[in-house]
């Protein structure tokens, strides 16, 4: 295989704990997956802030930029809190997210048989739970305009944010779901707010025209966003792909990990348009869970979602499709010997730290490949 370059942005937080134990991984496929990956690192977040007042540089955009697949940890904490707003530590990955734009975002929800006690919910609610949720990453709220906070001159202020979408933005982020649920349970539900949002009406327009133009073989099912977090908790198996605006996606895909015991598990990866030329997607891929201040340093961070972030990009970016099966099995392998970390452990159950976690992960890969 021809070499690649992973860019590693480590970002803040549990971050760069994590991030050692990707790192492990990829030495793993280079040395014993007949792989030639090439690493580069940068910063982000408050990192970023901290080392140059911006929450990523050009320098390091240009290299996200130019990377085959960019391999990002989680940025943000109490230290950067009155930072101001334009770098604060999220414009970061906001920022990578537009600038490469990245307007597909995966984020699979899967119970690992090993953790079906560790959900919330009843376990033959979450028992062998497998959906994959598609939210669009580039467009409405998140970066609509004008999004601004005015002084109304009266001791009042207005706060206005923008949701926006057009035709094309919808049509597209469809079409990844529809193709996505052909390779699954092949049926997919899209959510909006159609009962009072506009952007919500042509949303559920454009998803049933992009069904009828090409997709007629794949279910589509249409549900209000708020019943849909609803369902989401009280039956998820009923869902394959959910397709979802880009904060609705945010607040349901927290809902959807949480179904599976730990924020800690899932990964996402976030894609581009493929290239009019090289068919190559940019890409991102980044755990679903956040820097997690509160444990950053002690050990106590699950490396699961970051390893299996970098597994995604096996599967999307280089089509190792046999090599991400493998890390997603030598994952379930640790579960499955009982290895957790704190956010999996039940009362009372032991626990490894992020370290252990991520050599038993390796030692899984070479028993797999032995
Ligand atoms: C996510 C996060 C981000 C988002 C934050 C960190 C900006 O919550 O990736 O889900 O809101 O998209
Ligand atoms: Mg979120």
């Amino acid at each position: 295989m021809a070499s690649q370059n992973l860019l590693l942005l480590p970002g803040d937080g549990i971050g760069p704990e994590i991030m050692v134990e990707v790192k492990k991984v990829i030495a793993w496929f280079n040395e014993k997956g007949g792989m030639s990956f090439e690493t580069d690192d940068g910063l982000v977040g408050g990192s970023a802030y901290d080392a140059h007042g911006q929450s990523i540089s050009e320098e390091d955009m240009a290299k996200a930029m130019a990377a085959d697949a960019v391999i990002f940890g989680a940025v943000g904490g109490p230290k950067w809190d009155d930072v101001p707003y334009e770098v604060r530590p999220e414009a970061g990955l906001l920022r990578l997210r537009k600038d490469m734009e990245l307007f597909a975002n995966l984020r699979p929800a899967i119970c690992y048989p090993a953790l079906a006690d560790a959900s919330s919910l009843k376990k033959d609610i979450i028992e062998g739970l497998d959906i994959l949720i598609v939210r669009e990453l580039t467009g409405g709220v998140y970066f609509g305009e004008p999004k601004e906070i005015t002084d109304l001159g009266n001791g009042q202020k207005r706060g206005v944010d923008t949701q926006v979408y057009d035709t094309y933005e919808i049509e597209r982020i469809s079409k990844v779901a529809f193709e996505l649920a052909r390779t699954r349970n092949n049926k997919v539900c899209s959510m909006e707010k159609r009962n009072v949002m506009k952007s919500g009406v042509l949303w559920n327009e454009v998803v049933t025209q992009t069904h009828k133009a090409g997709f007629e073989d794949v279910t589509l099912e249409h549900m209000l966003a708020d019943a849909g977090g609803m369902q989401l908790v009280r039956w998820p198996k009923q869902f394959d792909v959910i397709v979802t605006d880009n904060l609705f996606g945010d607040m349901l895909s927290d809902v959807a990990a949480m179904l599976t015991g730990s924020l800690g598990m899932l990964p996402s990866a976030s894609l581009g348009a493929p290239d009019a030329k090289t068919g190559k997607r940019k890409a991102l891929y980044e755990p679903v869970h956040g820097s997690a201040p509160d444990i950053a340093g002690t050990g106590a961070a699950n490396p699961i979602a970051m390893i299996a972030s970098f597994g995604m990009a096996l599967r999307y970016s280089f089509e190792e499709v046999a090599a991400a099966d493998m890390l997603d099995k030598a994952i379930a392998n640790a579960l499955d010997k009982g290895l957790r970390t704190k956010d999996i452990a039940a009362a009372g159950e032991a626990t490894v730290s992020t370290t252990e976690m991520g050599d038993a992960i390796v030692a899984e890969l070479d028993a797999l490949s032995a």
